[in-house]
């Protein structure tokens, strides 16, 4: 794909240029030259170069065999990539921040030494915010709530992967994955307790981790973006700001920070079925956020929570808060969220859905449209659909014709030309100046069909009941829709 103009190939060959004139010039005059080099040769846009040990080679007879060794290594690298790929757990030094159970939190690294970009992704799972829901939670999924049961590595997948053929917009950058194990939408700030039973540290977890990375050359990053799926998407919103303020304040400022809240932007919608709260799935939107904000001892952005005294839960909802985040925030979000679904009790297990559901799901769609429509930089395609940044299929979904990989790289382009650096980075009114195109580059991609999954590029429907991946007109069939003349409805 001719994704910002440089295929993986060819960027890796103008790397292994530099790579073979790097140690040369760094024994002729040591240091800046080969920055500057590099800077220029750099490929437009998204890629970067791979990491590379740019050491100078001791100046001996075995010079030229230990460049050979480089060189064949880095071709083996950019023919299969099988550098190190795994991320490596690292536990937070500061044991006083903890999951859920007390145990120590962490995070999963792969470092590149060569990037200046740094990826931190909030993983998403759901929450719970009572001891009964707590302690189910515990029982069913452990590694939700302690770090116990964490394997020593892991792979990272669509926005995490390091094959450009995978992840064409960041795949050398430095890639932070953070575990979630606070149960909280990565909100809380609660040790644990005698009485409590749990802690809920998920916002000084981020903190923490951030902390600990500037030692790893986070200090000397030129952006940082914080990611997150679903609990991390809402997880974004919450603490980007907080983030960038946290850096400023330790002197930090050349580094940009930058959010992107992959569904995590909950409608405050009434359900389609009054449920109680005493199951997290039933409970809906505003009920759990009221209860899980005390419970959690959650902690939303100041300039959200001062136009919200007593009501502060507001500063969960996509919508509400969005409008006062200060750093600039990418967001993802299928106009037919799963989640958003499911907290509502649109039930789909029972194999038929009503013209009710159907209507509902329409109704949800329509008020995501409507509430993204402000956003600057959104990706939503019209899909029944939950997460989309670390699946390894994120590429092959479009909006009129143009992936989220793609939309990424237009949105980090308008920042650079907006020359945004230094302290008050991109600080738009995002919901004044929705669209501002750049020709050929789109941000804001919003699907104008809405019907469910009009768009035919949307991921299979994963069944429930029988565990089978349906496309769109399978999973209408059998849902009972073919009565419903579905064509009526595609306006
Ligand atoms: C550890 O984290 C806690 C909670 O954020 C903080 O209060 C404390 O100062 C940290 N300790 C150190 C040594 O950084
Ligand atoms: C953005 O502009 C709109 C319309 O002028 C205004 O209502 C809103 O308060 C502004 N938001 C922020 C965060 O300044
Ligand atoms: C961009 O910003 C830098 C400093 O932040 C400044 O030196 C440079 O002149 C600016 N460039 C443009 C084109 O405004
Ligand atoms: C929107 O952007 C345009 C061009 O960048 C600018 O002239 C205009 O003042 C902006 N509108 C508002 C309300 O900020």
């Amino acid at each position: 794909m001719s994704f910002s103009g440089v295929s993986p190939v060819r960027s890796c060959l103008l790397m292994l240029f530099i790579h073979m004139s790097a140690p040369v010039e760094a024994k002729t005059v040591p240091g800046a030259p080969a920055r500057t080099r590099r800077a220029r040769l750099q490929p437009p846009g998204g890629a970067e170069s791979i990491p590379l040990d740019l050491t100078p080679v001791k100046a001996k007879a075995d010079d030229f065999l230990a460049q050979l060794e480089n060189l064949a290594q880095s071709l083996y690298t950019c023919s299969s990539h099988k550098l190190d790929e795994d991320m490596r757990l690292q536990f937070l030094k500061n044991d006083s921040v903890t999951c859920n159970d007390g145990s120590p939190a962490g995070y999963y690294i792969r470092e590149s030494k060569s990037s200046k970009r740094w990826l931190l992704l909030l993983e998403g799972g759901w929450y719970c915010f009572s001891k009964h829901s707590c302690d189910y939670r515990m029982k069913t999924t452990r590694a939700l709530m302690s770090s116990s049961p964490w394997p020593q590595t892991r792979k990272g997948t669509g926005i995490l992967s390091p094959k450009p053929e995978e992840n064409p917009y960041w795949w050398n950058a430095n890639m932070v994955f953070l575990p979630y194990c606070s149960s909280d939408l990565w909100s809380g700030t609660k040790p644990k307790t005698e009485d409590s039973g749990y802690a809920f540290m998920g916002s000084l977890i981020i903190k923490e981790v951030v902390n600990e990375l500037l030692s790893k050359g986070l200090d000397k990053a030129k952006v940082l973006l914080l990611a997150g799926i679903s609990a991390g998407g809402v997880g974004v919103l919450v603490n980007v700001d907080r983030v960038e303020e946290q850096l400023r304040s330790q002197g930090h400022q050349g580094v940009q920070v930058r959010g992107l809240s992959d569904s995590g932007w909950i409608l405050q919608t009434e359900q389609y079925k009054q449920g109680d709260c005493t199951h997290v799935l039933s409970c809906g939107p505003n009920d759990m956020v009221k209860i899980g904000f005390r419970y959690w001892g959650a902690a939303v952005p100041e300039v959200c929570r001062q136009s919200y005294i007593g009501a502060e839960w507001n500063c969960f909802f996509g919508p509400i808060i969005y409008p006062t985040i200060k750093s600039p925030t990418f967001v993802v979000r299928w106009l037919f969220d799963q989640a958003q679904m499911t907290i509502s009790n649109v039930d789909m297990t029972g194999g038929v859905i009503t013209e009710g559901q159907w209507n509902y799901m329409h109704s949800i769609g329509q008020e995501t449209k409507t509430t993204v429509q402000h956003a600057l930089a959104v990706f939503a395609p019209a899909c029944l659909a939950h997460e989309l940044i670390t699946r390894t299929y994120w590429m092959s979904v479009q909006v009129g014709g143009t992936s989220l990989p793609k939309a990424l790289h237009c949105w980090e382009r308008s920042l650079q030309d907006k020359n945004g650096s230094g302290g008050n980075h991109g600080n738009y009114n995002q919901t004044n100046n929705r669209t501002r195109p750049v020709r050929s580059c789109p941000l804001h991609l919003v699907d104008h069909c809405l019907w469910l999954n009009c768009n035919p590029t949307c991921p299979d429907i994963y069944d429930q009941p029988t565990g089978r991946e349906m496309n769109a007109i399978q999973f209408l069939k059998q849902m009972g829709l073919k009565e419903l003349k579905i064509s009526k409805r595609q306006g």
